[in-house]
Parts: structure tokens; C-alpha cells; sequence
């Protein structure tokens, strides 16, 4: 066993970023807006929204509340939490699997995002051209060695970065970076919604079409709204983990709810604009992001410049979420089977880079190895996000909402009595014990079409 005293972060503030950090990445640049693209625009967002409100916050809140009431890994929590019913840990087992599962296709994707830096200094996709910059996308990820080896440098980078320690690793490259982002983002918006047909990307992103939301919009919904808050697999648990007793969990999540979904917006708001305006196909999905962004930048002054700053922060971003999933198998191999953290962000990466293989190889050597009629990286995505995530959910707000119970929820999210959020505590409770689950389920059986 580990009795070194558990690392943790140091400030209040330091809590805020970090978990901004895990929630806001490559989720936000190119998941959000691709699925927004594949699945019809603006009546998919709506869903998103409802989800991440009535779904999404309150489960942050509950899972975030797990770690810091058991101060462990995700599945020692559950173990201390409830002795008797040792069932429950299965939630912490899910975690590690998904964490795996989503790192082996987002390290793969990050990589596209880092091999981007060097293609937009070199000038390469400075093209408001459909083709043009497909070709330049489609180039990157059919070559199996590019691919392969930029995985890798990401994989290496944040495994570095992890070994150092949660509290000098995770909060000091998150802190800086962030605010810059955000600033690019405007940046973009604003020349994206000044270009002549920008109007036609905004009624898209805004004006919904009942009609397009089917059940397997719901859940590709959801499961968003899970990926995109890190919940459902023990990445905020972990998190609440390291947060200081007096954090106010409530308002910490909530804070980050906004903030992670003001950056998603922005993204919407820079790339469907532009989307319309040089003739890009909404529905591209994952090669969305590659081209329309730096069809924007193109059509600026100083575009090389800020594209290059952008991939760049966009990396950064990355490495935030990245982190925190590594965070979830090396917290439970280290405090579970005692090994050494450094050991145990070997091991997890080992494990994400051989997952890795079939997930990056997806769009060129092993493009035809299909699965439930998906290839890897898209059966790795869906799995996690929208099978694992959402079933994860459903437990946390079971254990939370039956085992768990009101009288320690109330302790918890009140620090003991001293903050007053008796409204939202009754509003969660309330939330979780029943509602939010029984929507999880109906949604996920109707997703997956077995009901
Ligand atoms: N929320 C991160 C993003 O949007 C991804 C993530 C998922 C991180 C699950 C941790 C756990 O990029």
C-alpha cells in the first residue's frame, strides 16, 4: 500500500482550473461541433443543452462529491463508502475501461491537432477551398506511420507530464493557457460571422428542426453531454478526490458547466458560419474541425500567425483532459496494487497506445476491420460515450440516490453545515434518485435500440 500522504490541489482556485482543464478539450473544438454537423444542427443542441442541465450537473455533482467524501481512487470509493455492498465498485472497474477506451481515439485525435501546428506554420492549409483542405486532412490520417508516431508524441508528452504529480502537473499547465483559448475563439466568431452567408450557419446552429431528432440523436446527446462534463467513469470522482474539504462542490461544478459550454458555443459559432459561407459539408464529422477553421484564419490578416497559435492552444487544451483520464487507472493501480506512480502511467499508456493501434490505423491500414458495422476508433467512441458514460451514470445516481442517502449528501454538499445550499441539495436529491437515471435508461435502451 501507498502511505505517502495523498497529493491534492493546493488552492481553491487551482480546483476551478484543473477541472476546467479535464472538461474543456478537444470535446469542445472537435467532438461538439461534428456532432452537431452529423446530426442536424440546432435541434441536436437543444438536446445537448437539456442533457447537460438535467442530466449532466447533477451527476458531476454527485460523482464529484463521491471522491472528496471518500478521499480515493474510483473504485476504492465505492468499497469505502458502502463495506457491505462490494457490487458497487463495478462503477470504478467501468471508469478504467472507458478511460482507456477514450484516450486510445482523443490521444489519436490530439495528434491530428499537434501534426496541425506544423502544417499550419508551414502554410499548408491556408485554403478556404472544400478540397483542397480535405485533401491536406485526408493525407494526415490515411498514413498509418503519421498517424501512429503523432499518437505517440502525445502519448509520451502527457505520460511525462502526469508522472510529475497531480497538484505541479495538472494545475500548472492548465492554469495559464486557458483564457487564451477563449480569446481565439472570439476572435474567430467574429470573423466567422461577419463573412457574406454567415446568416445560413446560424439558422443551422439555431433554428431547430423537430423533426431530425430521432432516438439515436438523444443519445449521441447525451452521451456528449457525458464526454463532455468527464462524468459517468470516474474522471470528477477521482478529481473531487484531490478537492479541498472547504470547496463548494455545487457551485465549483456549476461554474465549469457554464464555462465549458460557452467555449462549445463558441466553437459552434466560429465554424458552422464558415461552414456555409465557403461551401464545406456540415455533416464532414471529424474532419469538420481540420478544414473549417483554417478556412476562417485564411480569410484574416495575420491568419498564419493566429492558426498556428490556435493548434497550439487547442493542444494545450488537449493535454487538460488528457491528464485527468490518465488520472483514473493510475489512481487505482497506485493506491490499489501499490505501485509507484511513475510505474503506473507506464503501464496506462502502454495499454492506451496498443488500444491505440486499431483506433488511429481506422482510416487507412484497417479501415475495413469493422465491428457492429464500425470501424475501431468509432466503436471505441461509441462504446465509451454512449454506452459506458451514460451506464456509469445510472449507477452513481443510484448509489448516490439509495445507498448513499440524503443525511450524507446533505453533510457533504454543504461542507457540514456551512454553506447554505439547502435548495440545491433538495433539487439534486430529488434529481437523482429517480428522475435523471429513468431518463438516462429510457434514452440509452431506446438509443441502442433494445426497447
Ligand atoms: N471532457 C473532455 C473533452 O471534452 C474529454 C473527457 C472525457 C475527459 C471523459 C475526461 C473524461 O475534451
Amino acid at each position: 500500500m501507498n502511505h505517502k500522504p495523498r497529493d491534492g490541489f493546493t488552492s481553491t482556485f487551482g480546483v476551478l482550473v484543473a477541472t476546467l482543464g479535464s472538461a474543456v478539450g478537444l470535446g469542445n473544438i472537435w467532438k461538439f461541433p461534428a456532432l452537431t454537423g452529423l446530426n442536424g444542427g440546432a435541434g441536436f443542441l437543444l438536446v445537448y443543452l437539456l442533457a447537460t442541465l438535467l442530466v449532466g450537473l447533477p451527476v458531476m455533482i454527485v460523482e464529484t462529491m463521491l471522491g472528496r467524501a471518500a478521499r480515493a481512487n474510483a473504485v476504492s470509493t465505492f468499497e469505502q463508502l458502502e463495506p457491505r455492498q462490494g457490487g458497487w465498485k463495478i462503477i470504478g472497474w467501468m471508469g478504467f475501461v472507458a478511460a482507456l477506451l477514450i484516450m486510445s481515439f482523443y490521444s489519436g485525435v490530439a495528434g491530428w491537432v499537434y501534426a496541425y501546428i506544423f502544417k499550419a506554420m508551414s502554410g499548408e492549409i491556408a485554403t478556404t477551398d472544400p478540397k483542397i483542405a480535405g485533401a491536406a486532412f485526408g493525407q494526415l490520417v490515411s498514413n498509418p506511420v503519421a498517424s501512429l508516431i503523432w499518437q505517440w508524441v502525445v502519448l509520451g508528452i502527457t505520460g511525462g507530464i502526469i508522472m510529475l504529480g497531480v497538484a505541479k502537473g495538472i494545475e500548472a499547465v492548465t492554469r495559464r493557457l486557458m483564457p487564451l483559448l477563449f480569446l481565439l475563439l472570439l476572435i474567430l466568431c467574429a470573423r466567422s460571422l461577419t463573412l457574406p452567408g454567415a446568416s445560413e450557419g446560424l439558422a443551422f446552429l439555431f433554428s431547430p428542426d423537430f423533426s431530425k431528432i430521432t432516438p439515436t440523436v438523444l443519445l449521441t446527446a447525451l452521451g456528449l453531454a457525458f464526454f463532455k462534463l468527464s462524468i459517468g467513469m470516474g474522471t470528477m470522482l477521482t478529481y473531487g478526490s484531490y478537492f479541498r474539504p472547504d470547496q463548494n462542490i455545487p457551485a465549483t461544478t456549476a461554474r465549469v458547466m457554464l464555462a465549458d459550454l460557452s467555449v462549445s458555443l463558441l466553437a459552434g459559432m466560429a465554424i458552422f458560419p464558415a461552414v456555409f459561407a465557403f461551401g464545406f459539408a456540415p455533416a464532414a464529422g471529424p474532419s469538420l474541425v481540420f478544414m473549417t477553421i483554417p478556412a476562417v484564419f485564411t480569410s484574416m490578416p495575420g491568419g498564419t500567425l493566429f492558426m498556428t497559435l490556435f493548434f497550439i492552444l487547442t493542444a494545450v487544451a488537449s493535454v487538460g483532459a488528457i491528464l485527468s483520464l490518465l488520472e483514473v487507472p493510475v489512481a487505482i493501480l497506485t493506491e490499489r496494487f501499490g505501485v509507484g506512480r511513475k510505474q503506473a502511467a507506464v503501464y496506462t499508456i502502454l495499454m492506451i497506445a496498443a488500444l491505440g493501434i486499431p483506433a488511429s490505423l481506422s482510416n487507412s491500414t484497417m479501415a475495413d476491420v469493422k465491428v457492429f458495422g464500425m470501424n475501431a476508433f468509432d466503436l471505441f467512441d461509441f462504446l465509451s460515450s454512449n454506452v459506458l458514460l451514460p451506464l456509469g451514470g445510472i449507477l452513481i445516481c443510484l448509489f448516490v440516490g439509495w445507498v448513499y442517502g440524503l443525511p450524507q449528501i446533505e453533510k457533504q454538499l454543504s461542507n457540514d453545515g456551512k454553506l447554505a445550499n439547502a435548495g440545491v441539495i433538495k433539487a439534486v436529491f430529488f434529481l437523482i434518485r429517480v428522475v435523471t437515471p429513468l431518463a438516462i435508461a429510457v434514452v440509452l435502451l431506446h438509443g441502442l435500440k433494445l426497447f
